[in-house]
């Protein structure tokens, strides 16, 4: 059967290298994707909601919805066909980054009833993720990893106080009581990462030849 795999973590994780040794060990034989994004629709969703600064002074209630409007997008025009065509999905990110960066570490647990409808809703008909795997790292490593990334300016994120990542990595773990998470430590080589995400993989049943 087809699987849904959600990468997620800390920012500054290492996750964009994991996903790329994924993409050079299983080709084309998985459909790689990722949130916010993955369609033509949901790419512009992206460049609003990642890409453009006016989405840091809005409100938090509306960069969610646009996360969860790439969401609906993805799973539609993409996911469901994928899955339904019998081939697996890796997704960089998912609902795990909604729930763990806007409702923990922007501290808007009251979006916490409008995110679970949006799941049913969102799910529904469809297929949930079969497993998050997500990268592990100590709040004040990601902080410092996110200020490289915007002296780099890869996105308009601001960088926020250390309270913000730890509210986040708390947030993937509360995440995880009612999900089928699996928490790898990203504070390890990259090498070491990507055999234990095999290793996961490969409990899901996916190889090489699965
Ligand atoms: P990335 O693609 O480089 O990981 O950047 C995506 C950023 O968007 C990252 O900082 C996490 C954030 N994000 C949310 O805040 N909520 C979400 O639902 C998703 C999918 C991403």
């Amino acid at each position: 059967m087809s699987k849904y795999i959600v990468f997620d973590g800390m920012d500054g994780s290492g996750k964009g290298t994991q996903m790329k040794l994924l993409e050079k060990k299983f080709g084309n034989s998985i459909i790689f994707t990722r949130e916010p994004g993955g369609t033509p629709f949901a790419e512009e969703i992206r460049r609003v909601v990642r890409d453009n600064v006016l989405a840091s002074e809005s409100t938090t209630l509306n960069n969610f919805l646009l996360f969860l409007a790439s969401r609906e997008e993805l799973q539609h025009n993409l996911v469901a066909p994928t899955l339904k065509s019998g081939k697996h999905v890796f997704s960089d990110r998912g609902d795990s980054s909604t729930y763990a960066f806007q409702l923990c570490g922007e501290e808007h647990e009251e979006l916490t009833h409008l995110f679970n409808l949006s799941r049913e809703h969102i799910f529904l008909n469809r297929q949930s993720p079969d497993l998050y795997i997500v990268f592990d790292l100590p709040a004040e490593m990601s902080r410092r990893r996110a200020l490289q990334d915007v002296a780099r300016k890869t996105n308009h994120f601001d960088v926020r106080d250390l309270g913000f990542y730890e509210r986040v990595r708390k947030g993937f773990r509360k995440f995880a009581v009612h999900m089928p998470v699996k928490f790898v430590d990203a504070t390890r080589t990259p090498e070491e990462i990507h055999q234990e995400v095999l290793e996961l993989l490969a409990e899901e049943g996916i190889g090489l030849s699965g």
